[in-house]
């Protein structure tokens, strides 16, 4: 394996790089503080700018780790941090787990199609990931079109909740293995 941690990747329309504690105040406003984007997401609606900045600080120390992947999705255009998406080692399954969510502003265009592509070109062929998993709440099959859309294929049914264990959901697991 040949990990090069977050390093800043591009599409067409979209800027992959780190997040800062500087980006805070758009991480609320776009997608952070909303109901609907965090409620099947692992993590809780951020209730103030405290929330974010914390997430933010955290998110700046993982960095240090050269295989820790978290990408704050940047549109090219108007140089809006839009969302997020994630790579994250399961150590029970050996796999790294994709996650992702967008402000609802930007919902339909085909961005995290889009972001997901360019991280899973560079996962797979710059740092040599050979397995992964996704997993939606059954609630939310939207997030499963995306997941197909890039090539996983749906394995299991599981039961999911939040980091802080009040939301639980019937979950769909999907695995995406390179030979
Ligand atoms: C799920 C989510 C990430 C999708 O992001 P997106 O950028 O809107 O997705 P894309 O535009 O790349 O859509 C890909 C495909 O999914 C389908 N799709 C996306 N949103 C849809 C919707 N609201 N209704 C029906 N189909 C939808 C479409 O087939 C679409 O392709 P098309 O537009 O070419 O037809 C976004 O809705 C989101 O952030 N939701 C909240 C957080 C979340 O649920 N994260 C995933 C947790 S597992």
């Amino acid at each position: 394996m040949n990990h090069k941690g977050s390093i800043r990747l591009e599409t067409k329309r979209i800027v992959l790089r780190k997040l800062k504690v500087s980006d805070a105040e758009q991480v609320f406003k776009n997608w952070a503080s909303d109901d609907e984007v965090s409620k099947y997401m692992r993590w809780t609606t951020h209730k103030s700018m405290k929330d974010t900045v914390n997430w933010l600080k955290e998110e700046e120390k993982n960095y240090k780790k050269h295989n820790y992947y978290t990408w704050g999705i940047e549109l090219k255009e108007t140089k809006e941090l839009i969302g997020s998406i994630s790579a994250l080692y399961r150590k029970g399954e050996k796999r790294y787990e994709i996650g992702y969510g967008i402000g609802k502003k930007y919902w339909r265009q085909g961005y995290t199609t889009e972001s997901l592509k360019r991280v899973m070109d560079f996962l797979i062929n710059e740092v040599g990931i050979k397995k992964f998993r996704c997993a939606h709440a059954k609630l939310n099959p939207v997030s499963g079109i995306v997941m197909q859309k890039v090539g996983f294929k749906y394995v299991k049914d599981d039961y999911s909740e939040s980091f802080d264990k009040t939301k639980k959901y019937e979950s769909k697991v999907y695995y995406l293995d390179i030979k």
